[in-house]
């Protein structure tokens, strides 16, 4: 695209935001051994998590995968965090049982606990719905939700900015999550900043236009973004590593939190349970090594974002 272009697209963009976006996290649903977190683990998740990075929201991607539903929103009330949980559309078992999951364990008692719940993760993307046909998902979930908690979907940046997603946009959800990598996209750190800022600029401003405005538009968040710390893999020029991950953070998370856009950052804890995935360009890539904090919940750098 034409510079002018994201001219056009971040001005757009500034004249929506506000003070100060919303910091969120990622968050697993096991231990380091790979077991299933209890209600004590998702506590002692959110002290770290609070007192880290002053954050009080975490996202999950599932409500009955290692009962998260059912042990989350308890520790979450304990330790006045909000969560977003997600649901799987992909198949009608996980569908299903992920909404019988939020249908028994999201109960009024836990209305202020659950921010949102997301139904699919980069479903767009991977191309295994149309936008139709995730927003009937979407609605289907929505009816089932205590009055208040908001209802979406998270895909990637381009599904957004490329009109992929307009049904959704158009349909009235509550929440759209658009994750952008600049890593995935495989930027030296020195450009991963421009390359994050464009790519959320563009989703944002497709989303507000079709949305007939940025006050009509549903609420929007990064729904991830990260970087990879020394042990990783790296991704072509990107490289995993401990200082780049805090460039990363400084730079490109509190600068879009600076900028007025919420995001969730990708992710809290390392997961050294996780199997090896096999990246875009064919290599096994780690995704052991994306945590804030290590799997000792110990910060990896300073996560304040003191302004420099
Ligand atoms: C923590 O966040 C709250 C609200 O989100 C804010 O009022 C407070 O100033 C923050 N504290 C620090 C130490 O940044
Ligand atoms: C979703 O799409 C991916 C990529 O095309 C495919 O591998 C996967 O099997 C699909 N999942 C379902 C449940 O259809
Ligand atoms: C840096 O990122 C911008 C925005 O994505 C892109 O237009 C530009 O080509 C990138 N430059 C380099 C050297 O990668």
């Amino acid at each position: 695209m034409r510079l002018t272009s994201l001219v056009a697209v971040t001005a757009t963009l500034i004249t929506a935001v506000s003070a100060g976006g919303r910091l969120g996290f990622s968050l697993g649903t096991k231990k380091p051994d790979g077991s299933c977190k209890t209600q004590q683990d998702y506590e002692d998740d959110f002290d770290a998590i609070k007192t880290n990075a002053n954050s009080t929201l975490v996202r999950g991607y599932s409500a009955s995968d290692c009962n998260v539903a059912q042990n989350i929103l308890p520790a979450a009330k304990a330790k006045g965090v909000q969560v977003m949980l997600g649901v799987w559309p992909d198949t009608d078992e996980s569908f299903n049982a992920d909404k019988e999951a939020l249908q028994k364990y999201a109960t009024e008692e836990f209305a202020k606990q659950l921010y949102g719940v997301t139904v699919g993760s980069e479903c767009l993307y991977r191309g295994n719905f149309t936008g139709e046909q995730l927003l009937d998902k979407i609605n289907e979930v929505k009816r089932i939700l205590p009055k208040g908690v908001k209802c979406g979907t998270a895909d990637s940046w381009n599904k957004w900015a490329d009109g992929t997603g307009d049904a959704i946009v158009k349909g009235g959800v509550d929440l759209i999550l658009a994750n952008g990598f600049a890593y995935w996209q495989a930027t030296p750190i020195a450009n991963a900043s421009a390359t994050y800022f464009y790519d959320m600029a563009s989703a944002i401003a497709h989303i507000q236009t079709v949305a007939g405005g940025p006050e009509k538009a549903p609420e929007i968040y990064n729904g991830e973004t990260g970087w990879p710390t020394t042990g990783g893999s790296s991704y072509g020029p990107a490289q995993a590593s401990t200082d780049d991950a805090e460039i990363y953070y400084s730079q490109s998370i509190c600068g879009m939190l600076t900028w007025g856009v919420n995001v969730f950052m990708f992710e809290a804890i390392d997961e050294p349970w996780k199997p090896d995935s096999v990246g875009q360009n064919g290599q096994s890539a780690d995704e052991k090594h994306w945590g804030a904090m290590g799997a000792d919940r110990k910060p990896k750098f300073d996560l304040s974002c003191k302004p420099v």
